[in-house]
């Protein structure tokens, strides 16, 4: 299989001092997110995790500029997110994979490089760059088939294939395998792992599984609630490639437990 890696350094994260405030002005404003700083380098993989409230998907809407955020600063590769959304460059994943059912597997993979290439004048992704993508998901065999004709696993698959159409500076997750059995997640793990290690996007993944937190990640960023806010930042020393020896492994087990006594700690 012959992979087209992006020439382009890995775009890095910057969030400075960011605040977001939901209902302004009104009776109960809510402090979704407070002064948070988070350092995302290029190439890195880097998991929000923390109790349900404390602002992860806002976190991730202010990367994607899906909102704005009240006060603070963000940049992606140095601009504002803003910038990269309009040129398309910003991967979406999300715990729906909301694909298109009247298109074909290999068409829901190219609709968004499509759609972008329409407005920006970016190259549309090619019929080989989907097969390259189509074969790196695992899903070779099944690029003519419609979203009902695929399980929930592989629905999750075309959608990281699509976000990966676009070729994105950053690739954003929100609990992306969250609807699947644990087989399933635990499979889509490795798959991701392996994906990332080939692509080396810069990647911010949202996720409830501390254990799945921790096999990806180089850094995982715990926050906390009321007000939404970053409590601690574990740099994860497990060597790569992760393997399934790497969860098998006491390191991993220790690293696991710490967050997880440190969590318990943030919402006693
Ligand atoms: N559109 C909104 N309007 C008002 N409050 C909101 C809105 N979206 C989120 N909130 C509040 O902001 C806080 C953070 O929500 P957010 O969805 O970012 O948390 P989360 O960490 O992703 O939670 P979960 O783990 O349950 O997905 C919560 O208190 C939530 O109720
Ligand atoms: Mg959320």
């Amino acid at each position: 299989m012959n992979v087209q890696v992006t020439s382009d350094a890995p775009a890095a994260i910057r969030v400075s001092g960011v605040d977001v405030t939901y209902g302004v002005g009104g009776a109960e404003p809510v402090r979704a997110l407070a002064n948070v700083d988070l350092d995302v380098p290029g190439g890195s993989f880097v998991s929000l995790v923390g109790p349900s409230g404390c602002g992860k998907s806002t976190l991730l809407k202010v990367v994607a500029d899906l909102m704005s955020p009240t006060r603070g600063v963000l940049t992606i590769a140095g601009e504002p997110p803003s910038t990269l959304r309009r040129q398309g460059r910003i991967g979406l994943v999300f715990q729906q994979a909301n694909l298109m059912p009247w298109l074909k597997t290999a068409d829901n993979i190219a609709l968004l490089g499509d759609l972008v290439a329409g407005r920006t004048g970016r190259t549309k992704p090619d019929r080989a760059k989907v097969a390259e993508l189509i074969e790196v998901v695992g899903l070779k065999g099944f690029e003519g088939k419609h979203a009902h004709q695929l399980s929930g696993g592989m629905q999750s698959r075309v959608a990281l294939a699509r976000a990966l159409a676009l070729d994105p500076a950053v690739l954003l997750m929100d609990e992306p395998f969250a609807a699947l059995d644990e087989i399933t997640r635990d499979r889509m793990a490795f798959e991701l792992m392996r994906i990332w290690q080939l692509y080396r996007k810069t990647v911010l993944f949202v996720t409830h599984s501390l254990a799945e937190a921790v096999f990806l990640s180089d850094k995982v960023v715990l926050m906390a609630t009321r007000p939404g806010r970053i409590h601690q930042v574990f740099d994860i020393d497990l060597p790569r490639p992760r393997t399934h020896e790497t969860r098998l492994s006491d390191r991993f087990s220790q690293i696991v437990a710490e967050v997880n006594r440190e969590l318990y700690r943030v919402m006693a």
